[in-house]
């Protein structure tokens, strides 16, 4: 059996990239849902509409989990989701409460910048969230839904990406920040620009790392870890299996980042 990963697009590969590396004697199916990619400018039943109709197709291919690579899904859909199967389905979300604890403390009461959708943005969940975490009002959110596009299509160059992220951030004191939050899977290709446009001592975190730690130890847990996979992943985009090579080049892109 295999591990799911959902995203609406080649986002929830920052979190896979993480998973072949900490599992890499697990199989894997990745789900992209390419007809319907951005989620995060969309409303929230057409999205939750999308996410069920793809996670039906990935329940049919007998994944013994699921994770839902995706910010933005899940904020609308887990809890459909852990409902509706038996398997065990991990979320994404944005991780607000490190960075919050740490910039109460350990950087005397630095700002912390959360970049996401809108849609992540606006639903309770996060601000429930934060207004769970946020006792200092510390934290800020930006939408930057571009970065989706920009990744769909695969421009990772900081010398566009720069001047976009210095444009939407007109008018914000971008030394204040302690930590930035990538609450989106597909802004981690863009690490290295965002650190190009924040002071060097500035944080960017991102979940997956914490996220595949805890798919580990639910499989050890529930017996369903394996050692006889090979680390092989079979892509489909929207219900088609897709050729390895347009999802490859972006894994080996990851690989780059994590080797500077
Ligand atoms: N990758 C998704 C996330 O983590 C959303 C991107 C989109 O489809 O707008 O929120």
């Amino acid at each position: 059996m295999t591990i799911g990963f959902f995203d609406s697009g080649v986002g929830g590969l920052t979190v896979l990239a993480e998973a072949l590396r900490q599992l890499p004697e697990e199989n894997y199916i990745y789900y992209a849902d390419t007809e319907h990619v951005p989620y995060g400018i969309r409303n929230k039943d057409e999205v939750r509409r999308f996410v069920l109709q793809a996670v039906d197709f990935m329940a049919a291919q007998n994944i013994k989990a699921l994770v839902v690579a995706c910010n933005t899904a899940t904020s609308i859909a887990i809890n459909n989701l852990r409902q509706k199967y038996d398997f065990p389905v991990l979320g994404m979300e944005p991780a607000v409460k490190p960075a919050v604890e740490k910039n109460g403390t350990q950087k005397g009461l630095k700002r912390v910048l959360v970049a996401a959708t809108q849609l992540t943005l606006r639903e309770q969940k996060y601000q429930d969230l934060v207004s769970r975490v946020d006792q200092d009002h510390i934290v800020d959110g930006i939408a930057l839904p571009e970065l989706v596009e920009y990744a769909e299509n695969f421009v990772f160059d900081p010398e566009i990406i720069v001047p976009y992220l210095k444009r939407k951030l007109t008018g914000w004191n971008v030394s204040q920040y302690g930590t930035v939050v990538l609450g989106c899977t597909h802004f981690r290709y863009f690490e290295r620009s965002f650190a190009k446009v924040f002071p060097a001592d500035t944080d960017i975190i991102d979940g997956s790392i914490g996220t595949i730690r805890y798919l580990k130890t639910i499989l050890e847990q529930k017996n369903l870890a394996t050692s006889r996979g090979k680390g092989e992943v079979t892509f489909y985009s929207s219900g088609k299996e897709t050729a390895k090579a347009k999802y490859q080049k972006y894994l080996d892109f990851l690989n780059t980042l994590n080797k500077a």
